[in-house]
């Protein structure tokens, strides 16, 4: 008789399927995964310590968890792998923006954006992020003399927003309206949480809340379409994204962008821009108001290299310490904690057979917990982003920026900002959990804390 894990090798020796966990009639593993979908992947790749298939009743999941199936999937046979009918149904708010588009059309919106994202123009835009993150903090002074409790994911969020406009679009947006912004992208991103878990049903199926996600869209437009129109009467030839987009023109035809294009790719960098950003700060404050060793040591790197001035770049580069902190935190609650595909046409990853058209779920939430990587991984140590530590591991074992030709594009960008804004909010304030806040993490696209994370912003 064959042992369980023989009959494993061999069924990858044939090309057959891969191992699959138990599961419940019609529904397949579905009811053990979405009570807390992260940590269920997690206990899959600890059990089978391989690509696993999940039955989910409405079809199955191929989990990639391992760096070298993930490099299969994102860099070494990308072309295979598209982002497949998951991430069409997030048209409704990003049209056929870059992170949507795909093929030929991607690669010249992706050649013509990316110089707005280079890490030199990114740290030319330094003092302008920095005026942002002061102008903010400034009003924090109030509600920490009165010890009165932040949401500081939406401090975070404000924070990220008025530095994207301002950056990429140069424009002063006022708290308001960068409320109301705010407001609506949290409420299409509710929206996409539900139809990118229910990709499967039909486009018409009435599902919660599309009505308040559609008048969401309809303010974000006539902001989006407001810009851009202001814009082009301004006459204005402004060296921003902005700029560069209205500057495009296609090398056959000499023809520009349409307003719907720069909508749409408006639209991604907005959205791209915050979100993710202020997501990772957010679980940074909390990280550290646990781990008072880190924060002090944290602390000591920005009062030495800075004192109480705002960073300029060259002093950013010194704050190797603050950028281990925030790579270590994306480690632990990486802000997308998955990233799908979809096989064009049949392949096999790891000896296994990937039938044509199988969803892949990438799940660094899970890769970025693999004890052979990562010593203890529960817990939080900033030092595993020393040079050395780094050099030891594989190259996938941490992506929270996607890997291979779709990595992200903005993350000098985010990294950037997450430093500046480690730095300057350390320099005035040490947030803490407010009494009577319980941090239970709530999982949609993202991850997130259940009724928002209060802290105190005490003064330094
Ligand atoms: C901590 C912050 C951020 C994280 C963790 C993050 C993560 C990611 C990931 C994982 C992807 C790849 C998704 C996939 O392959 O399916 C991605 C793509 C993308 N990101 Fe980010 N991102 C962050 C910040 C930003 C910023 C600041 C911007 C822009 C201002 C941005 C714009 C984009 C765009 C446009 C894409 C699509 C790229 C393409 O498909 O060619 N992101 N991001």
């Amino acid at each position: 008789m064959t042992t369980r894990i023989e009959s494993l090798v061999l069924d990858r020796r044939a090309g057959g399927a891969p191992p699959s966990p138990h599961g419940y009639p019609l529904v397949g593993a579905l009811p053990r995964m979405l009570p807390d979908a992260p940590r269920f992947c997690t206990r899959m790749m600890l059990e089978y310590n391989d690509l696993v298939r999940l039955d989910l009743g409405f079809g199955s999941i191929y989990l990639v968890t391992l760096p070298d199936h993930i490099h299969h999937v994102m860099v070494a046979n990308h072309d295979n792998y598209w982002k497949g009918d998951v991430f069409e149904r997030t048209r409704f708010l990003f049209g056929n923006g870059l992170v949507v588009n795909e093929g030929e059309s991607w690669r010249r919106q992706r050649h013509l954006m990316q110089p707005a994202f280079a890490h030199r123009r990114v740290a030319a835009l330094l003092p302008i992020m920095a005026g942002v993150v002061q102008q903010r903090l400034a009003a924090w002074e109030a509600p920490s003399a009165a010890g009165q409790p932040l949401e500081i994911g939406r401090e975070m969020m404000s924070l990220t927003l008025g530095i994207i406009v301002k950056t990429m679009f140069s424009l002063s947006i006022d708290e308001r309206e960068l409320a109301v912004m705010s407001h609506c992208f949290n409420t299409a991103l509710e929206q996409i949480t539900i139809r990118m878990a229910t990709y499967f049903l039909p486009e018409w199926f009435p599902l919660p809340h599309k009505r308040a996600c559609r008048e969401a869209v309809a303010t974000l437009d006539a902001m989006v379409y407001r810009i851009i129109k202001e814009r082009r009467e301004s006459g204005q030839d402004v060296d921003d994204l902005l700029g560069m987009l209205l500057a495009a023109r296609d090398e056959a035809t000499g023809e520009g962008m349409t307003d719907l294009e720069i909508r749409d790719e408006v639209m991604v960098t907005l959205f791209g821009g915050y979100e993710a950003t202020a997501d990772a700060l957010t679980w940074t404050w909390h990280l550290l108001d646990e781990h008072p060793a880190v924060d002090e040591t944290m602390r000591e790197e920005v009062a030495s290299v800075l004192g109480g001035r705002p960073p300029t770049f060259e002093e950013i580069t010194r704050l190797t310490y603050t950028a281990q902190v925030a790579q270590e935190s994306m480690r632990l609650y990486p802000p997308f904690w998955f990233y799908n595909r979809t096989a064009r046409s049949e392949d096999e990853i790891g000896g296994y057979r990937i039938p044509a058209g199988a969803q892949i779920l990438i799940c660094p939430y899970a890769t970025h917990r693999h004890p052979d990587f990562w010593k203890v991984p529960e817990a939080f140590h900033p030092e595993r982003f020393e040079p050395s530590q780094v050099a030891g591991r594989p190259r996938h074992a941490y992506v929270p920026f996607g890997t291979g030709q779709r990595m992200c594009v903005g993350r000098h960008l985010a990294m950037l900002e997450l430093q500046l804004i480690l730095a300057m909010v350390a320099q005035r304030y040490h947030p803490r959990l407010a009494p009577g806040c319980f941090v239970v993490p709530k999982v949609g696209t993202s991850l997130r804390a259940k009724g928002g994370m209060w802290m105190i912003p005490d003064r330094v």
